[in-house]
C-alpha cells in the first residue's frame, strides 16, 4: 500500500481537510483507503463519531496492549477505514521513548497482511508536534505531504519542517519523500502568491503545482462530518481535491522503489 503521512508542525494548516477529502478521492477512483488518525485530539475520528464506530479501539492499543493494527480497522460508512485516535496517543512520548524501536514500530505493524493491498493507500493525519506519534508516521511512509497554509508564518514553518525531515535522513539510510501542499489559497490576496513565490523559491518541484483554495465548502463538510464530495460533489474545492490526487499520482511514479501509483 501507498503510505503517506499529512504532517506540519504548525497547527490549523488543513492537514485534517487534507487527509479527509484525499481518503475520499482515492476512494472514488476504488482504490482501498485506510485512514490513521495519529492527533490526539482526535480530529479526524470526531468526523465519524456519529457513524457506530469505537472510539476506544484507538491506535493507541497498539502500543499499549500489542493490538495488532488489522484488528483495531472500523469501517466507515462510506466504504473507506479508520483507526481511530484517543487522548492516550499524547503519552506516547513519556510512555515509550524516542529510540528506534519504538519510531519503526508502526512502520513494522504497516506490514502485515491486512496492509498490503498493491492498489490501497494509507493515510496518516499527524498532530501539529514533531514527537514520537508523527516521527513515527513519517518513518513509516513513502511520501510526506506538508500542507502550508497561504500565510507568511507558514514559510517559516516549511522550512523547520525541512530541517527536520533532512536531520532524519542519517537515521533511515534514506531521503525522506516529500512534497509541500498549499492550502488556504485566496487568488484576491497578494499574500498568496507572494508566500507561492517564496515557497517555490524554497523549494522548487518539491511544491505541488494544485493548491487547496480557501472554500466555505471544506469547513462546512468536516463540521457535518462529511467529505467534499458527500457535501458538494460538483463544486471547486471538489476538483481541487481531485486535482491533487491526480498529481500525486504523478509524484509517487517518482518515488524510489516500487509503491503503488
Ligand atoms: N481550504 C480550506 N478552506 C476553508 N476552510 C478550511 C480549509 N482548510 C482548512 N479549513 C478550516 O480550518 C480549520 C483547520 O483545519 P484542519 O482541522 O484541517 O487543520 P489541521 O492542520 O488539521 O489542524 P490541527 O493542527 O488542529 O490538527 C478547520 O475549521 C477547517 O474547516
Ligand atoms: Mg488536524
Amino acid at each position: 500500500m501507498l503510505k503517506i503521512a499529512l504532517f506540519n508542525q504548525k497547527a490549523g494548516v488543513g492537514t485534517t481537510t487534507t487527509t479527509l477529502n484525499l481518503a475520499a478521492a482515492y476512494h472514488r477512483k476504488q482504490r482501498p483507503v485506510i485512514m490513521l488518525d495519529m492527533d490526539p485530539q482526535s480530529r479526524l475520528t470526531e468526523v465519524f463519531r456519529h457513524t457506530g464506530i469505537d472510539p476506544q479501539q484507538a491506535l493507541i492499543r497498539h502500543y499499549r496492549d500489542g493490538v495488532p493494527l488489522a484488528e483495531l480497522l472500523q469501517p466507515l460508512r462510506n466504504g473507506m477505514q479508520l483507526i481511530p485516535a484517543h487522548a492516550e496517543l499524547m503519552q506516547l512520548d513519556t510512555a515509550f521513548g524516542r529510540g528506534p524501536d519504538t519510531l519503526r514500530r508502526l512502520s513494522v505493524a504497516l506490514q502485515a497482511a491486512a496492509f498490503q493491498h498493491s492498489r490501497g493507500v494509507v493515510l496518516m493525519d499527524c498532530c501539529p508536534v514533531l514527537g514520537v506519534i508523527a516521527l513515527s508516521a513519517v518513518v513509516a511512509s513513502d511520501l510526506v505531504l506538508i500542507p502550508v497554509s497561504c500565510d507568511y508564518l507558514s514559510i517559516n514553518s516549511a522550512v523547520k519542517m525541512d530541517k527536520a525531515l533532512n536531520a532524519l535522513t542519517p537515521v533511515l539510510k534514506r531521503p525522506v519523500p516529500r512534497r509541500y501542499l498549499l492550502t488556504r489559497a485566496d487568488k484576491r490576496k497578494a499574500m498568496t502568491s507572494e508566500v507561492e513565490q517564496e515557497m517555490r523559491r524554497l523549494f522548487g518541484n518539491e511544491v505541488l503545482l494544485s493548491k487547496l483554495y480557501e472554500q466555505a465548502s471544506l469547513a462546512e463538510s468536516l463540521r457535518m462530518g462529511q467529505h467534499i464530495f458527500e457535501h458538494e460533489a460538483d463544486g471547486a474545492a471538489a476538483q481541487d481535491v481531485m486535482a491533487l490526487y491526480y498529481e500525486l499520482q504523478d509524484v509517487v511514479k517518482q518515488l524510489p522503489g516500487a509503491v503503488a501509483a
